[in-house]
């Protein structure tokens, strides 16, 4: 019978050369082998507008974060850029009022989108203003494009995406990204920049975008959610595929895409890996705000330690491949790092 002590010889010049916790085994050593980093210069923030001054309002499914005014969001802006975030990503909350089948407010050039943009370039030139295309915050139905006899129109929303990236772009927005899966978007976008002389803008791709229950808490955010019909399906990716969302990426970067986004983030991180490995481009990820809203609320219910589901979530994007996340979390993790 072989003694215990036969065995743990094997195993000990088995293991000689393969102790990894070796590296494990101090905080320096740790440091010396992290294979990635995560810092201020990856977390781009989303922020919320809403009319009015010196308002802020809540928004009951995502705890501590508020909509904000356009001379509340400016004084954002200057803390985002002191604590070294190096873009925003704006959302508008179009009042009531102004919301309309054909989403004509998009391509107002004084609407709510383009005065934050403007007064925001004007205050804070030195942040990159992200400016979102999608007609689901002015349409009347929360569709991200046009309706007709139920059917979202693709060449027709593509017509009215294109006008309000104009007039975004000459309000100042430096990177524009269309989030709403019509297909062509991009490059209409992009022959329409060249051609107002803005070929110096970006465009941020939403490209793999899926059909996701995760976007919940930013549909109350931005008012759409009470209004929308239906679901989006017809326009974004089922969550089953993942080749398509190669088809989709390839496609963007050929229509003249600069960088290209996965969202949601932590449950498609599969997608932003494969990404990686097949095109050599910037990739972001977007932690929505569903993700934001699962955190919050478990650490609420003290099954989470707050902080730390928050650094492993940021860090996880850039494991996987990622060169920034957008995430709600951005200000007060850019401030600790
Ligand atoms: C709309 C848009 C959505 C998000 C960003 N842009 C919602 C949707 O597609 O329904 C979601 C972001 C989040 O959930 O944080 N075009």
């Amino acid at each position: 019978m072989r003694g215990m002590g036969q065995w743990m010889k094997h195993d000990m010049e088995f293991l000689a050369g393969r102790r990894l916790r070796r590296g494990r085994a101090h905080g320096w050593s740790r440091a010396m082998v992290r294979e990635t980093a995560l810092a201020s210069a990856d977390l781009i923030w989303p922020i919320f507008i809403i009319e009015g001054e010196n308002e802020r309002t809540r928004i009951k499914t995502m705890p501590g974060v508020e909509r904000l005014s356009v001379d509340l969001a400016v004084a954002a802006a200057r803390e985002a850029r002191d604590a070294g975030i190096p873009a925003l990503a704006l959302f508008p909350n179009t009042p009531d009022h102004l919301r309309s089948e054909g989403a004509e407010e998009a391509y107002n050039p004084d609407n709510l989108m383009c005065r934050a943009l403007s007064a925001i370039k004007d205050a804070v030139p030195d942040i990159g203003l992200i400016a979102d295309v999608a007609l689901d915050e002015y349409s009347s139905d929360g569709q991200d494009g046009l309706v007709r006899d139920g059917v979202i129109l693709n060449d027709e929303t593509v017509e009215v995406m294109v006008r309000s990236a104009l007039v975004q772009a000459r309000a100042g927005a430096d990177i524009i990204a269309p989030s709403d899966m019509m297909d062509g978007r991009v490059g209409a976008i992009r022959a329409m920049l060249d051609a107002e002389g803005f070929e110096d803008r970006q465009i941020m791709s939403y490209a793999a975008k899926y059909a996701s229950c995760f976007y919940g808490p930013f549909r109350e955010a931005v008012g759409s959610g009470q209004r929308l019909k239906g679901d989006k399906r017809t326009y974004q990716m089922d969550y089953a595929n993942s080749d398509e969302a190669l088809r989709e990426i390839a496609q963007d970067l050929e229509e003249g895409a600069d960088s290209i986004m996965v969202k949601p983030g932590l449950p498609y991180l599969d997608i932003v890996r494969r990404a990686k490995d097949a095109f050599n481009v910037p990739i972001y990820a977007y932690q929505v705000s569903g993700e934001f809203a699962m955190i919050e609320f478990a650490a609420a219910a003290g099954a989470l330690d707050r902080d730390a589901a928050i650094l492993e979530s940021l860090q996880a994007f850039k494991r996987a491949g990622c060169s920034g996340v957008l995430t709600y979390f951005a200000l007060e993790v850019a401030r600790r790092l």
